[in-house]
Order: structure tokens, then sequence, then C-alpha cells
């Protein structure tokens, strides 16, 4: 995945919409980048001829499959295949009305992926070696697939002579971008898989697709084997600076987790690993140096640098993933060492950049990865929101696991809880704090300045539920749950005080962020048409609570999103679409990062942002 910088201008008539693509993009990319949909069944691999167009401005060479899809006039008038006229200039193309309907896939914030992994299969018929025909085995194949240039891995060689022997020359390529990186025997043209996994530092999602539908075929998810090495990516980085040998633990336990996760999805889906030709990998930045085995030290002492970027081509044996032997691993790149791939997989899956609308994107957890999206273009920034979201720096906090309150709603008669598998509450995770603060808040239990009322005036808001309001030593806390009988406040599901101030900082922090990002870019929040939460927090939380505490901007509820799991679909998005992954990188320049800590105007924001909305 290497980024470009030069640019070509597109018209595509008769809309005569205009887009700016990387030099070196084809036609047909160009255009389904930009919802412009193009004739094809074969999704650009050049085999369906069914992609005409006609080049009416600029320099389009024709191809040698051009000149078998086109008579010598139709050539001199302009036509090409658009999936093999690459922009070296400015163009401007006609684009006929579709005759075939293109094969997508829905994914991620409602992304339309038009196929196109990389990884595709043909199978082929060839005639048997005789005296007279004495071509190498390559050769043969090769000469019937003259329409690709392709490159040979070794693996592929050592395959090709008894592939060809055992079935009757009757066998099936595997092609990775412009790679033969197998050749197997009969017809195994359809079973084409990959797997994309949602690398996080607690928790490790995977998902096997059949690349030849998009359709997702299992999913499992697992808590990261690393989880001993500490909680965040912060201790993580601590141990492995402490003890030279952790950094090889850390990575094998990554490994293990992955190839445990590739186990199961393979398992259930009924795929063998070796039908697996690629995998995608998104995760924060810790999280990939850690899989890859590079030293996150840098990442965590100031002034936070990572080894890279972007990632050079690697296999998915380099994960410790067991697929097949030749499947490679594409692995998001990171803006910087707090904004990383997992953060470009969830821009990727929100379409950030495609969309004309002012949108937000924040994606909530202990860092807080803050992405807008407006005229001045992308602008993102990280806010340290600290560990409340995780339930870590509350009294009676929790991760979001079985027993878990994870909703809360209150009238000023009655209160009523959601438990996270219907089981007897044991404490309190992210979602549950702010709902239950946002609820106190509307109830007027709790001020603006975030302080407990009295429980003299507990009594005149809400009679019903005043009795809930005590305190536990000195401090004032309101009991959710009790686990004996009322009154036994030690030992009941409570949020004090100080649980109260801990949400403060941390949607102070996120508040902050988004505050500067809409001032740097000039947009005023009633013109934010949309929200999107994300992140394994984000995306269980209620947008009424956000909006109610100023987590998020003041806006109509309608407006703020949950977005799910953006960073396994954006995962996803690249295995079913070279272009989408190619928009991953393009991302990269797109993208400006805004640094908060050294901003004079922080504090006072900050500090402003510490009251809820009246
Ligand atoms: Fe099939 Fe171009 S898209 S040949």
């Amino acid at each position: 995945m290497t980024p470009s910088n030069e640019r070509a201008d597109l018209v595509f008539e008769p809309s005569g919409r205009q887009v700016r693509v990387p030099v070196g993009v084809t036609l047909f990319d160009a255009a389904s980048w930009n919802g412009i949909a193009i004739d094809s069944t074969c999704g650009g691999h050049g085999t369906c001829k069914k992609c005409k167009v006609r080049v009416l401005e600029g320099d389009a060479p024709v191809t040698s499959l051009d000149t078998r899809a086109f008579h010598t006039e139709d050539l001199r008038e302009g036509w090409r295949l658009a999936c093999r006229v690459e922009a070296r200039g400015d163009l401007r193309v006609d684009v006929p009305p579709l005759t075939t309907r293109p094969k997508a896939a829905t994914v991620g914030v409602g992304r339309k992926v038009i196929l196109r992994p990389a990884v595709q299969k043909r199978f082929v018929e060839l005639s048997e070696p005789t005296l007279k025909d004495q071509r190498a085995d390559l050769e043969r194949l090769l000469d019937a697939m003259d329409d690709l240039e392709l490159r040979t891995d070794l693996f592929a060689l050592r395959a090709i002579g008894p592939a060809l022997r055992a079935a009757d020359y009757k066998v099936t390529a595997v092609v990775v971008d412009d790679v033969l990186v197998a050749v197997e025997p009969g017809d195994t043209s359809e079973r084409l898989f990959g797997i994309a996994y949602d690398l996080g530092t607690t928790t490790v999602v995977a998902t096997i697709l059949d690349l030849a539908t998009g359709t997702p075929l299992a999913v499992q998810s697992m808590l990261n084997r690393q989880q001993q090495s500490g909680a965040d990516v912060i201790s993580r980085i601590s141990t492995i600076m402490l003890d030279p040998t952790a950094l090889g633990r850390l990575t094998t336990h990554a490994h293990e987790t992955l190839d445990e996760l590739t186990a199961a999805v393979c398992e259930e889906a009924g795929v063998e690993p070796r039908e697996v030709y690629e995998i995608a990998v998104a995760g924060n930045a810790t999280m990939t140096h850690i899989a890859l085995g590079i030293d996150p030290e840098p990442l965590g002492v100031a002034p936070f640098v990572l080894t890279t970027r972007a990632f050079p081509e690697l296999l998915a044996s380099d994960l410790g993933v067991k697929v097949h032997p030749r499947a490679r691993a594409v692995v998001f790149p990171a803006f910087g060492a707090y904004v990383g791939g997992d953060i470009t997989a969830g821009l990727l899956a929100a379409g950030m950049d495609r969309d004309q609308r002012t949108r937000l994107f924040i994606d909530i957890g202990t860092n807080c990865e803050i992405v807008l999206s407006s005229d001045a273009g992308l602008l993102v920034t990280a806010a340290p929101a600290g560990p409340a979201f995780e339930g870590a720096s509350i009294r009676c906090g929790m991760r979001a696991a079985k027993g878990a309150i994870e909703a809360v709603k209150m009238t000023p008669e009655d209160l009523a809880l959601q438990v996270i598998g219907e089981a007897e509450p044991k404490g309190l995770c992210g979602s549950g704090l702010v709902d239950a603060v946002a609820e106190l808040v509307s109830l007027g239990f709790i001020e603006a300045s975030g302080r407990f009322v009295t429980e003299e005036a507990a009594r005149d808001l809400a009679p019903e539920l005043a009795y809930r309001l005590t305190t536990v030593g000195e401090e004032r806390v309101f009991v959710l749950h009790w686990l004996r009988e009322p009154g036994d406040v030690e030992r009941s599901i409570y949020l004090s005080q100080r649980d109260v101030r801990e949400l403060q900082f941390a949607k102070a922090a996120i508040a902050t962020g988004w505050t500067l990002l809409l001032e740097d870019a000039g947009v005023a929040v009633e013109d934010v048409k949309q929200v999107l939460l994300a992140g394994s927090f984000g995306s269980y939380l209620s947008p009424a609570s956000a909006v109610r505490l100023g987590l998020v901007p003041e806006l109509p509820v309608l407006r703020v999103v949950s977005a799910g799991n953006v960073a396994g679909e954006g995962a996803k998005m690249a295995l079913l679409s070279v272009r989408e992954r190619a928009g991953a990188v393009a991302l990269l320049e797109e993208v400006n990062y805004v640094e908060l800590s050294d901003r004079p105007d922080f504090n006072d924001r900050f500090v402003d942002r510490l009251s809820f909305p009246v």
C-alpha cells in the first residue's frame, strides 16, 4: 500500500461528473470509487470485455486486449476497455448505459462496494503436450491466460506440474493481483475466501468472506491473549520497555489469537484454511506493530513516532495466520501513533472522504479519535478520554460483559436497568455510566456543574427515587441496584460523585477535540449533518444520552448514529475491492492531523466543556 501524490482530472459523460484520482488508476476504478457504474461482469479483471467506454479527450493508448474487443474503426473513435485504461493525464470519457447489473455488496455504513477482490481464480482446460508441442508447463498455462500479465511465485511453480498431470490438464490458476500464486487440480474456481480481522486491544473479531459474492460466512470473536500483559496499549508498551523478552511473547500472543480465530471461522464456514488466499487486518498502531514483531516503544514516549505509516507487502504467515502458504496480508496504514489503522479502516467504511456532507466521526475509547469531514477537507485528532468508558476508574465499574448494566432509563417514578446477559447486575459498564448520568441530569438529580443535588432537593424532584440518593462515607452516591436489602448501600451498585467527575473529564476531553476541529474548519455546530459513533464502546452508546451530556454536539438526536464495528467493515471492504483498498491509502494523504496537547486554547475549551448542557 504505497501512497502516490500525482493526480489526473477525469470527466465522465454524460453526467459531466468530475473526479480527481491518483495517476495510474484505471478508468474503471476511478468510476467505481465515485459511484459511476460501468458495465462489467468480471469486476475489472479484463476478462468480460463489457467495460466499453469512449475516450473523448486525452491520451489513452490502445492495449492488446482493446484490439481483441474492438474493430479498428471503433478504436479510432476512442473506444477502449475502461479497466485497461490507466489515467496518465486528464481525460474526458463517455460511459454508455449499463446492460448488466454490477456485482456489488453492501458493507460498512451503507457503502455499496463493487466486487473486485485482489484474488481471482481462473479455470483452464489445456491441451496435453506432444512431441510437436513441448511448451513448458508454465508457458502452456500462461498462454491460456494471455490477457493477464502475470508474475509467477515459486509455490505455483512447484504446484503446476503435479496439478496438470493429476487432473488431465484441467486446472485452476489462483492469481493475487498480478502474481500466479497457486495452481490447483480441477475446477476450484468457486472456492475463494478471505478473512477480515478487527485486531482490538481488548477483543479481536474475525469474519470469513466468500470473495466471489461478498457474503460473510462466519464471524467469531475472542479476547486478545495479550490481555495478561496489560489492559491498554500504554501498559503493553510499558511491559515491552521493562522486559526485553516481552515483545516476542506479546507477538506470539497476537499470533495465537489471530490463528485460533482463523481456525474457528474456517470450521464454522466449512472452508479449508488453504482456501483462504488473503487476509486484511485493521488495528491500532500499537497492536499492529506488536503483531508484526515491531518494537512499539517509540509510540509510547514523546514525540510518539510510528516505525512506518504504511506496511510493505506481507504474508498471512507474518502474522502467524495459518491459511494458504502464499496468502497475502493487508495491514491498514496509520495516520499517527494514536490514530491507527483501525481509524483508517473506519473512515473507509464510513465513506468519510466520499460524502459531501459535513460529518463527525468519533471513535470513543480510552483514547478517542475524532475526524471532521467538511469543505476544509478531513481533520483528525486524538483526545485522551481516560479509562472511564471502559469502567476502569468507576467505583462499581466493569467491562461490557455478562452482568454489566448497559442501559438505564428513569422517570420521576421509576428506574429500569438493562443488563448484559439478563443476569443479576454486577457493575456498570461505559454505556450504562453514560446513560445513568444523562438520566440523572435530565431528572435534575445532577446539576449542570456535575454536582449531586441535596437529598432534600431530590425529594422535591422525584420522591419515589429520592431514597436512592445517599452517601458512602463522605461521598454522595445514587444507588442503581441493591444487591441485598435496600439500605445496604456499601454492597449496592451505585454511581458516586467521583464517577460523575470522571465522566465529566472524559466527555470534556472529547468535546474539546471536536470543538477545536469545528473551529479550525470554520464549521458551525448546526452545520454538522451527521455524527457517527464508532468503536466497541461508541457503537453501544445511546445517541440521546451522548447528546444530553454534551459528549457530541447538541444536534437533533437523529443526526447521531451508532456506526457499529467500522474497523472490521473497513477490513472487509479491503478484501472485496482493490479500489477501496487503494482508497484507504489515499486517505493518508487527505487527512490533516491536529495536535491538541500544545494548543494554547485547549485548557479554556476543556473547562468550558466540563459542565453538562442545561
Ligand atoms: Fe471486464 Fe473490463 S471490466 S473486461
